[in-house]
């Protein structure tokens, strides 16, 4: 064994997976499901509906859990004879039962600095953790948390920010008053602000939404068009939960109201993208939405006429006449405005409608001041995420916001600019720090305010959908929301939340900056860790160009997977903003931290040249692969030799698994565990299946240990050299049981267990240096086949000989095993395929054939699809599982056999499922039932119709078509579909279950005639 266990970690060893993942899936989930949790976990809430999370901060996507973060980090440098117990008492988890004020997590407990320095023998201070992809702030914070030298390097300008607010100044400035001054200038702020903006607002106005106002273009009649209609909102406590709104056909116009009293539909009929027209003697249809069938729809058209409108009065100084005013009021219709509990129809509201023309009186008149913090920027054509909005003639993003929307975030930004320099002046970059919490305060406002928002009225979220909300591109839908201004809860209130951080009381937060601020300054006050913690903007993929070569000893990274995020696009939403609203402190806030030579604060844009991203699901330019690539490279130079790579995975994809571990392996890195972790929110993934990552995370342990020779591979047949190798079969069990012994210990999930288990072939691949003439992927192939078939093997083997239906010998059980591990070295799909069709059909301690598949969890089928090298969407493309609805809770996934021939909708051109031995499989097993005559004929026949195929691959087809055969249910043979009268025609009066016995009989043996 190469690992040298005195200078291993425990994170290499053993962690305490169910504790972390248990805090870990609190952590990360919003409100209602949080209680649940907690119940779930035995844990009592008493109360703790809220509390201050980091994300409130600033929102960045994928911001990983704070527990986890400390959890691994500490693993890392700990050796790995320590106790479990002790290992949860350092990361102060002992502390969870002592939480009075807030929930019970890991992130409110505060680790035992003092305890770690005697484990340590030294300060963790000593000690350097990176993280240098560190985005919204989990591993720095943690790390600088735990006493660690903290670098957090990012290469987006607004994660820049967000790190030195959530991490850099509260360790440093925590004890100079930062949470005391940033209140200050809250208050001061949300004054002037008020002053300033709040009279455009109506009296009591939380919310409003807008409908957006269309023609028709056959009566050219004006429709509201909006998606809230009937039922606004579906919680009950609310009044004038239901709108209804009647169409004048004479005047064509229309009147709104709101009731309390149910209405069951909306009033304007609806077909795919098409709407009719409402008014009773035109009632034509035309097309509103979607990809226009002639000229532009009536909703692109509305985008066009608004961006026209606001170029007119932003660029154009055009005067505000009153054709202007009707212009604004026909094309944004304020329809609706939420007070306290009721919702009131406003369409014809005198004061309400005088007030949102006054916000454009104001803008107009108003240019010259707020030219500076407009934001006039285009939006790039690079800008993948904003491409709807350009698409739809928004070419700037101040084109983004309404007149008041609009006046307000530039009245705001003015107002901050001006602090930050007062604050500047007066403090240095204190006062910069200061200033940097109220202009995210703008972001959050602005992120709530614009035409990119919509309503939601569901139970359970019923308020305004903000803009940067995970979809994949910029999401326009019919109706759009604006908030209020007024009510301390709104706006700045609401973003900032002074009276719950001055109050002390932060669990009743509901999302603000300063309840965090607060939090954190509390954390570091007097702990002296402020010259600990280094915040760059740097390129991870250059990362020895700024930090001293072999210089950290842990780098712990979450990267950005493939086309999953781009960062910079959506990013550059808020950068329009912060680069005005903190224009006067930019200089000193950017300048100490730059590490990019080719991007400066003053540009419009931010940084994407070497963001290590692909802009599509396969990276068909290689742009991540090379990216990630060199990425991993750098982690290599700037690492101690001594040091811990932990390296966050999360993508579904197999292709994504094979670049990072190609990556890991040509740098040298030898990967001792690989560890399944929960880090994302729990209802995610049934929804975002295909947008966001997924519910799991693989972390990958790296380290610098020397590699393994193999000798006797042969270079003409490296993979199957491989397996037989002894040196090479005895890793693998080592792992193996290794691993085993981890499972029994940790009491986990079964997908866990199956990341588990599965990462082990990593680790082995990782710890041998490549034999002549191979190849990393064969060395991987190799590791896998055996791991899996050290899984399959004796199940597969005892149902053939024990408990299938047709007992075949020990020889031929054996030469059908042997044929199907063959294959799956060569065709990954086998690999997936078997291992999710055993999981499904067979008892895994009986070997017995279950009477009812089981339905398997997407986190299970995706975990093994990746390791094996064929993940969930290859699986699902060729047909070789299905998605079905099981009940209330969500989708299964069932691999599927015959039925991939014979169910309607479910088929696969047999051209292409003959690319994957299981397809082959499934094709070659019809084939055996259905030809004519006895077994070897049949096969004979089988053999002529498949002559193109090689006999290794009509081999291994054959043996896997056996084994399904043995392991599938009477109904689902199939034969029913095929030429019953084949059978029947011998054999007149047989009953359905001999039937199925004799069919399958005769199928498999026919098939055994392919096996060699
Ligand atoms: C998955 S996110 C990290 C999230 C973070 N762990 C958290 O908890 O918020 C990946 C980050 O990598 C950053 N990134 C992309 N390319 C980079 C590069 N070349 N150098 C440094 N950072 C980069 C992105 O801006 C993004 O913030």
């Amino acid at each position: 064994m190469v690992i040298d266990a005195k200078g291993a970690k425990l994170i290499e060893v053993l962690i305490p997976l169910k504790e972390i993942n248990e805090d870990s899936l609190l952590e990360q989930s919003f409100k209602p499901s949080y209680k649940r949790l907690s119940e779930k976990l035995g844990i009592t809430l008493k109360g703790h509906t809220f509390d201050p999370k980091l994300r409130s901060i600033h929102i960045w996507p994928a911001r990983r859990p704070c527990g986890i973060s400390r959890a691994l980090s500490l693993a890392s440098v700990i050796t790995s004879d320590t106790d479990q117990k002790v290992f949860l008492e350092l990361l102060g988890y002992k502390q969870l039962r002592f939480i009075k004020k807030h929930p019970p997590l890991i992130f409110y407990t505060r680790p035992q600095r003092e305890a770690i320095k005697k484990v340590l023998l030294k300060e963790a201070g000593k000690l350097t953790l990176c993280d240098p992809m560190a985005g919204g702030g989990s591993i720095p914070l943690e790390a600088a948390r735990l006493g660690f030298r903290t670098i957090a390097v990012e290469y987006n300008p607004v994660a820049y920010l967000i790190l030195k607010a959530s991490v850099e100044f509260p360790a440093k400035y925590a004890d100079a008053g930062l949470f005391e001054e940033t209140l200050k200038a809250t208050k001061e702020l949300i004054n002037r602000a008020r002053n300033e903006i709040g009279k455009y607002y109506g009296e009591g106005a939380k919310r409003y939404i807008f409908a957006r106002g269309v023609r028709c273009p056959f009566c050219n009649g004006l429709i509201p068009v909006q998606g809230i209609e009937p039922e606004i909102s579906s919680v009950s406590r609310l009044k004038g939960r239901f709108l209804k709104i009647t169409y004048d056909k004479t005047r064509k116009s229309f009147s709104a109201e709101t009731t309390d009293k149910p209405i069951s539909s909306g009033t304007i009929a609806k077909r795919g993208n098409n709407i009719k027209c409402p008014y009773d003697g035109c009632g034509k249809w035309f097309q509103l939405r979607g990809r226009a069938k002639d000229g532009m729809t009536a909703f692109d058209r509305w985008f066009y006429s608004h961006a026209e409108l606001m170029e007119k009065v932003v660029e154009g100084f055009a005067p505000i006449t009153s054709d202007v005013e009707e212009d604004l009021l026909n094309l944004h219709i304020p329809l609706i405005k939420q007070v306290r509990n009721s919702f009131q129809a406003i369409w014809d509201d005198e004061s309400e409608r005088k007030k949102f023309v006054g916000s454009l009186h104001a803008l107009s008149g108003e240019l010259f001041e707020l030219q500076s913090f407009i934001p006039l920027d285009e939006i790039p054509k690079e800008n993948v995420w904003a491409s709807t909005a350009r698409n739809k003639g928004l070419s700037k993003w101040y084109m983004l916001y309404n007149p008041r929307q609009l006046l307000a975030i530039a009245k705001l930004s003015k107002i901050i600019a001006g602090m930050a320099d007062e604050l500047v002046s007066k403090n240095g970059e204190f006062g910069a720090a200061v200033a940097t919490y109220l202009a995210f305060a703008l972001d959050k406002i602005a992120d709530y305010n614009t035409i990119a928002t919509h309503w939601q009225g569901t139970r359970s979220k019923s308020g305004i959908a903000h803009t940067l909300r995970g979809e994949s591109t910029l999401d326009f839908r019919n109706e759009y929301c604006e908030m209020g201004f007024l009510p301390p809860e709104l706006s700045l209130g609401w973003a900032l939340e002074p009276d719950v951080a001055e109050s002390g009381s932060l669990t009743k937060t509901a999302g603000g900056i300063l309840p965090v601020l607060r939090f954190l300054c509390d954390e570091f006050r007097g702990s002296n860790i402020g010259d600990h913690v280094h915040v760059y903007l740097g390129d991870a993929t250059r990362l020895s160009t700024f930090l001293p070569l072999k210089s950290v000893d842990v780098i712990n990274v979450d990267p950005p997977y493939f086309e999953q995020v781009i960062y910079s696009d959506r990013s550059e939403f808020f950068w329009a903003l912060l680069r005005r609203a903190l224009a006067p402190v930019l200089e000193l806030l950017f300048k100490p931290g730059m590490r990019l030579s080719n991007w400066s604060w003053t540009s419009p844009t931010v940084p994407r040249e070497r963001e290590v991203v692909a802009y599509d699901k396969e990276d068909s330019q290689g742009r991540f692969r090379r990216f990630f690539n060199e990425f991993v490279g750098e982690t290599a130079k700037v690492l101690r030799d001594d040091g811990v790579l932990v390296l966050w995975f999360t993508h579904p994809t197999a292709q994504a698994w094979r670049v990072v571990s190609e990556a890991l392996y040509q740098h040298g890195y030898v990967v001792p565990k690989v560890w399944p972790l929960q880090t994302e929110m729990p209802t995610r993934f049934k929804k975002q299946v295909n947008v966001v990552a997924q519910e799991m995370s693989l972390v990958i342990v790296g380290r610098k240990y020397p590699r393994q020779k193999l000798l006797e591979v042969s270079p003409q047949n490296v993979k199957a050299s491989l397996i037989e190798n002894s040196l090479f079969a005895k890793t693998v069990e080592e792992a193996v049981e290794g691993t085993r012994k981890v499972i029994v210990e940790s009491n986990v999930s079964s997908a866990d267990a199956a990341a588990l288990m599965f990462g082990t072939a990593l680790s082995v691949a990782s710890r041998f240096e490549l034999p002549i003439g191979a190849k990393f992927q064969d060395l991987y192939d190799a590791a896998i086949t055996a791991v899996v078939s050290r899984f399959t093997e004796p199940l597969v083997y005892r149902v053939l000989t024990e408990t299938g239906p047709v007992k075949l010998d020990e020889a031929t059980a054996q030469k059908i095993v042997k044929n199907v591990v063959q294959g799956m070295l060569w065709d990954p799909a086998i690999r997936s395929y078997l291992t999710l069709w055993l999981i499904s059909r067979v008892d895994l301690a009986t070997a017995e054939v279950r009477q009812e598949p089981l339905g398997l969890h997407f986190d299970l089928v995706q975990t093994i699809g990746k390791l094996c090298g064929f993940g969930v969407e290859e699986l699902k493309g060729y047909g070789l599982v299905a998605e079905r609805a099981v009940d209330k809770s969500g989708r299964a996934y069932y691999p599927q056999f015959l039925e991939m021939l014979t169910l309607p909708g479910g088929q696969v051109h047999p051209s292409k499922l003959m690319g994957v031995i299981p397809g082959s499989a499934a094709i070659l097993a019809r084939m055996a039932m259905t030809e004519s005559g006895d077994p070897a004929a049949r096969a004979k026949t089988i053999k002529a119709k498949m002559s193109m195929r090689s006999d290794r691959e009509l081999s291994s087809s054959a043996a896997l078509a056996i084994i399904l055969l043995e392991t599938t249910r009477d109904q689902d043979l199939g034969y029913k579909i095929a030429d019953k009268s084949k059978i029947t025609r011998y054999l007149p009066g047989m009953d359905e279950s001999e039937m199925a016995r004799l069919v399958r009989e005769l199928a498999i043996k026919t098939l055994t005639h392919l096996v060699f």
